[in-house]
């Protein structure tokens, strides 16, 4: 009989409905022995928690956190909430001896991130951070290519993650969503909003960032405060490019902004090495573009007016996470990212084999975005701390 993996999610936002999606639908694509029951949605507002309790099927809300990490009929506790919040619940969920899944950021600095890591090994219990882009298809078809030595030794790594949605100077700061332009509640703005994907990703595929020199800007320096109805400095950083050096001797540039006018989520990442490069675009999330040199340089294939990048349309049942989907050809979706991580955590609890990133594999990533954040502040190189 299926064990029932009870869930306390807090906050009901745009990763309470993605993270709920996936409990939802685990038993459906994936055969896992847990089967998660929505028990309790936590936030602060009872009208709109009991609204979203009602619309995706929680049995009862809650108002207080504190409260929902305490409560025996849960096993899972759900951070979606902003990232100031992060902290405080893991630890205290932990201390309930409650699995935990975190959203991204991990922390708003690394020594909260530290102070994590500690409760939940002391804790002993499972927990993951959903850096879920590791779970598109053609992401991780990407790690694979790159494990199997098909691009060789690495000489470049590029990444960009932009938008474009906080260019007008009437964006107010603060409040729903808002909280992003907010530093007292986001920690920081597009480094560890946006950037801290690029930086896992590109940790999972090319290994520790050990050195980074950062440039940071604030467009706009004053929005008003949606809480107090005032004009207030805004002291995220806007835009963040940052020079990377990894462990394996390459090197890595990466770009995010909110004003990148047209750009909605374009997130990218390519790689080159010695014998091949890949390039993702979450813009076709199906496909991952891979250019093949190996072959040509082994004397197997020769130069031909055919050589070229191949566009690899992950869809087939043999690309990771797609047997559990449709036939090939058809796409899975955003969503399915939160499912592929949900349906890897549940398996790792499961066979005891913890899945990553885990909170001690997002504290190297939340190394990054404060060494970064720092150069930019001081001007100068400094050294990560990284250790993977
Ligand atoms: N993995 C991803 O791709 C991804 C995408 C977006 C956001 N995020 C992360 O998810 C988290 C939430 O972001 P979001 O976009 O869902 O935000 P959101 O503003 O849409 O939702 C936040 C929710 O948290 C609730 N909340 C705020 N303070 C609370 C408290 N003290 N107690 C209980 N509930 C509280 C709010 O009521 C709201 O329901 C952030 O850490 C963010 O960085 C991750």
């Amino acid at each position: 009989m299926a064990k029932e993996l009870r869930v306390g999610m807090i906050g009901y936002g745009f990763m309470g409905r993605t993270h709920s999606n996936a409990y939802k639908r685990l038993n459906d694509f994936f055969q896992v022995e847990h089967r998660p029951v929505l028990k309790a949605v936590c936030a602060r507002n009872a009208e709109k928690a009991q609204a979203f309790a009602d619309n995706w099927g929680y049995e009862r809300i809650e108002t207080d956190w504190k409260k929902l990490v305490e409560a025996p009929d849960i096993d899972l506790i759900d951070i979606g909430s902003p990232n100031n919040t992060h902290k405080e619940i893991a630890i205290a969920a932990a201390k309930n001896g409650k699995m935990i899944v975190c959203e991204k950021p991990l922390a708003m600095t690394v020594a909260e991130a530290e102070e994590m890591v500690a409760a939940v090994e002391a804790a002993g219990v499972p927990n993951m951070v959903w850096f879920n882009y590791r779970r598109v298809p053609a992401i991780a078809l990407a790690k694979q290519v790159v494990d199997e030595g098909r691009i060789g030794r690495p000489f470049h790594y590029r990444a960009t993650y932009l938008q474009d949605w906080t260019i007008a100077e009437d964006v107010p700061q603060g409040g729903a969503a808002l909280w992003r332009l907010d530093s007292a509640v986001a920690g920081s703005g597009v480094t560890g909003d946006l950037l801290a994907h690029s930086i896992d990703t590109a940790m999972w595929l090319n290994g520790p960032i050990t050195r980074v020199v950062g440039k940071t800007e604030t467009f706009v320096k004053e929005r008003m405060h949606a809480e107090t109805g005032k004009k207030q400095p805004v002291t995220i950083d806007d835009a963040c490019m940052f020079l990377a050096e990894f462990a394996n001797g390459s090197m890595g540039t990466f770009e995010s902004t909110r004003y990148a006018r047209g750009r909605k989520n374009f997130n990218t990442f390519e790689m080159n090495g010695a014998d091949g490069s890949v390039y993702f675009d979450l813009e076709e999330p199906e496909y991952l573009q891979y250019f093949e040199y190996k072959q040509l340089q082994s004397g197997k294939k020769k130069e031909s007016h055919l050589t070229g990048w191949v566009k690899i349309h992950t869809t087939n049942g043999e690309h990771p996470y797609m047997k559990h989907y449709w036939v090939p050809g058809t796409c899975i979706g955003y969503e399915h990212t939160f499912l592929n991580a949900l349906a890897d955590f549940v398996a790792g609890v499961e066979s005891g084999k913890p899945t990553q990133p885990d909170f001690r594999n997002a504290l190297q990533t939340q190394k990054v975005c404060d060494a970064v954040l720092q150069s930019a502040r001081e001007g100068r190189w400094l050294d990560t701390g990284v250790t993977l």
